[in-house]
């Protein structure tokens, strides 16, 4: 057995087939169009392979991200295209490559890595967990919400520029520059919209469909919500379906003005996190309670065990799990009640932190 390991330059055209073969079989394009920028050549250094007689048979893909938040900036390891070849699965070799991605995404000082998956059990295994929040508005009303003013387009010829600019209005997401939103734009089986003014001004854009995911889910808008409610009313009728916005928690004014169109909101995880560099991390979160004017808070790993508290009501916790609930959330009244009066006021002032990352960053 060869690996984990990078793969070598000269085995890219492989790691494409291997990734391909075994995840996207059905498929009319290739993995590699669904993640331009994780699937890439220019991303080697991030994928990991296990081979055996120079048979590709296990992989997985991260893609580091500089995100931000009202926390501040973050690297983080989006992993993802985790899969071993069916002839091999079970001996481990997938929770191999894994272990191989969290130690490189440690060593290049990602704060923590984040995936998605339904496979909770499998990904606990390595010290993931369920954390962070998603709302999803499931439209399944009529909408008559066009307005005249505003003009919708259905096309993926948009000057990525002014995509960027609406984009960069967001308080969360990845940071991303004008030739990542080039390649999203190209990413196959999506829908495109977008609103003009009479001017011609880009108001807001919406993303519907990413390769074979998010089918029927609008994972990417932007731009205020009095143009977006619009560009939504238009493709509910426009596709003649139930269409689901995804949107981050504190996107409230969107929640409040769409509601009216939902019978189903629903409340779920934003994905699966692993913390990784701790020191760096929670440093980042005790300067982000100072600056909200929050004196004392700490947060700290010593050993295997967790400090969380304020001034002198310290508490500990050998699960790290306990912590990313408390920083990303979900947390209920209960698991409050764990805690004093004022450390619950504390914990509650600075978090969960309104922390999301958008479809086309997803790996
Ligand atoms: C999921 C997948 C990657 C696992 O690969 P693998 O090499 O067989 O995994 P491992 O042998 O390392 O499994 C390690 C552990 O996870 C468990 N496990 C494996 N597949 C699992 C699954 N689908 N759900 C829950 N647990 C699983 C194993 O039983 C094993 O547990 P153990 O350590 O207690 O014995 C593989 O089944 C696969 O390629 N599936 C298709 C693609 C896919 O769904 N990828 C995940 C995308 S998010």
């Amino acid at each position: 057995m060869d690996g984990p390991r990078r793969p070598l330059p000269t085995e890219w055209n492989q790691v494409v087939d291997f990734f391909n073969d075994n995840l996207r079989f059905d498929q009319s394009w290739k993995i590699d169009q669904e993640y331009p920028l994780a699937i890439h050549s220019k991303n080697l250094n991030n994928i990991r392979v296990l081979s055996i007689n120079n048979e590709l048979m296990s992989g997985a893909v991260m893609k580091m991200h500089i995100m931000k938040c009202s926390m501040g900036l973050f690297k983080v390891a989006a992993i993802g295209s985790v899969v071993t070849a069916p002839e091999h699965r079970n001996k481990g070799y997938s929770h191999e490559v894994l272990k191989d991605c969290l130690q490189a995404a440690e060593e290049q000082v990602c704060d923590f890595a984040l995936l998605w998956s339904n496979l909770y059990d499998f990904y606990r295994k390595v010290g993931f967990e369920l954390a962070g929040s998603e709302v999803s508005l499931v439209i399944d009303k009529e909408m008559n919400a066009e307005n005249p003013e505003v003009k919708i387009l259905e096309t993926n010829k948009i000057a990525p520029e002014a995509l960027l600019k609406l984009y960069n209005f967001h308080t969360t997401g990845t940071i991303r520059t004008v030739e990542d939103i080039k390649a999203y734009l190209k990413i196959p089986n999506t829908r495109f919209y977008t609103a003009w003014d009479k001017g011609n001004q880009l108001l807001a854009y919406a993303v519907e469909g990413k390769g074979a995911d998010l089918n029927g889910y609008i994972h990417e808008w932007g731009g205020m919500v009095s143009h977006l409610v619009p560009l939504f009313s238009h493709i509910r009728k426009a596709q003649g379906r139930t269409i689901t916005v995804i949107a981050p928690n504190n996107s409230s004014n969107l929640i409040r003005s769409m509601k009216p169109y939902c019978s189903t909101v629903n409340h779920g995880f934003l994905g699966m996190i692993k913390l990784l560099n701790y020191d760096n991390f929670f440093q980042k979160a005790i300067r982000y309670s100072r600056n909200l004017g929050v004196d004392g808070f700490i947060v700290h790993k010593d050993g295997d065990t967790f400090l969380i508290g304020c001034k002198d009501k310290i508490y500990q916790t050998t699960d790290e799990k306990d912590i990313v609930r408390i920083i990303f959330g979900p947390m209920n009244e209960v698991d409050y009640k764990n805690f004093d009066q004022e450390t619950q006021t504390v914990l509650k002032q600075l978090f969960p932190i309104p922390f999301w990352a958008w479809g086309w960053d997803s790996v």
